[in-house]
């Protein structure tokens, strides 16, 4: 695994001669935030050696090397999930790289299923913590002892200085957020009625099916991370109503334009 993570850093580092302060991961709500880089390069996932194929319509998956806010990032326009069938190591590959190119912050975003009573439809929620129910870990099996230790130490998965700091933001911008617990499920579907139960009784905010191995995996090479959530939909009791991937991706969109403030102050000014 590791040769193949070097092999991705190395192909990178020829088309790139930067060293970037943030890894982002653009998920549904945050795709747009990649038209405000200031490109130096930008590398479709097929032409990256070792980089799964994202397979799922609205996360079309680019790579995007250049500046933001005054600092180096390397973004991702779409990211990978465990049900498109890809082993864990596979889907947290690309953080993996991030690293070794020097970024040691990351910024995540998804969509997600609100069961919250309080939460509302197109809210954007400040990620707190994660439950990770998704099956398969993604450290799991023989551990890289030069990337990270065995053990991992999950006291503070999201950073709590980014988390302040995001919040002033949001503040100082008038866009009011929530803050709250994501848990991970596998998907694809999204939850019954009894699932969302089960996610609030869990002590989860808000549910969705990625975010939480990309942490894990950033938070093993001790990173500081950060994630927002955009709330799509409602799993509250009484309040779940049919629920498509196109509805998803249109709630997600009007939440953008705020997404975007959030995380383009925030890479400025941590
Ligand atoms: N559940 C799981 N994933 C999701 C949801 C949901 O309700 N909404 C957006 N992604």
């Amino acid at each position: 695994m590791l040769k193949k993570i070097k092999e991705t850093v190395e192909f990178l580092k020829t088309k790139w001669d930067f060293t970037p302060e943030y890894g982002v991961i653009l998920g549904s709500g945050l795709g747009e935030l990649a038209e405000d880089i200031d490109v130096d390069v930008v590398i479709p996932y097929e032409d990256i050696p070792n980089f799964p194929v994202s397979t799922v319509e609205g996360h079309s998956g680019k790579l995007y090397l250049g500046t933001l806010g005054g600092k180096k990032i390397i973004a991702m326009k779409g990211r990978f999930h465990y049900y498109e069938g890809y082993a864990m190591k596979d889907v947290t590959l690309p953080v993996r790289v991030m690293k070794l190119l020097g970024a040691d912050k990351l910024i995540v975003s998804n969509a997600s299923g609100g069961v919250h009573p309080d939460f509302e439809i197109g809210d954007i929620m400040l990620i707190t913590d994660h439950i990770n129910m998704i099956p398969e870990h993604p450290l799991n099996g023989q551990n890289i002892d030069e990337l990270g230790p065995r053990f991992v130490d999950m006291s503070e998965p999201y950073s709590l200085k980014m988390l302040a700091k995001a919040k002033q933001i949001a503040k100082d911008l008038n866009i009011k957020v929530q803050e709250g617990i994501y848990l991970a499920l596998q998907g694809p579907t999204f939850e019954t009625p009894a699932e969302y139960k089960m996610v609030s009784l869990l002590g989860a905010d808000t549910v969705g099916m990625s975010t939480a191995p990309e942490v894990i995996v950033a938070k093993h090479m001790n990173m500081t991370c950060f994630g927002l959530s955009v709330i799509t939909d409602l799993g509250a009791e009484g309040k779940v109503v049919e629920i498509s991937h196109e509805e998803v991706q249109e709630v997600a969109a009007k939440a953008t334009p705020k997404m975007v403030s959030i995380v383009t102050e925030l890479i400025k000014l941590y």
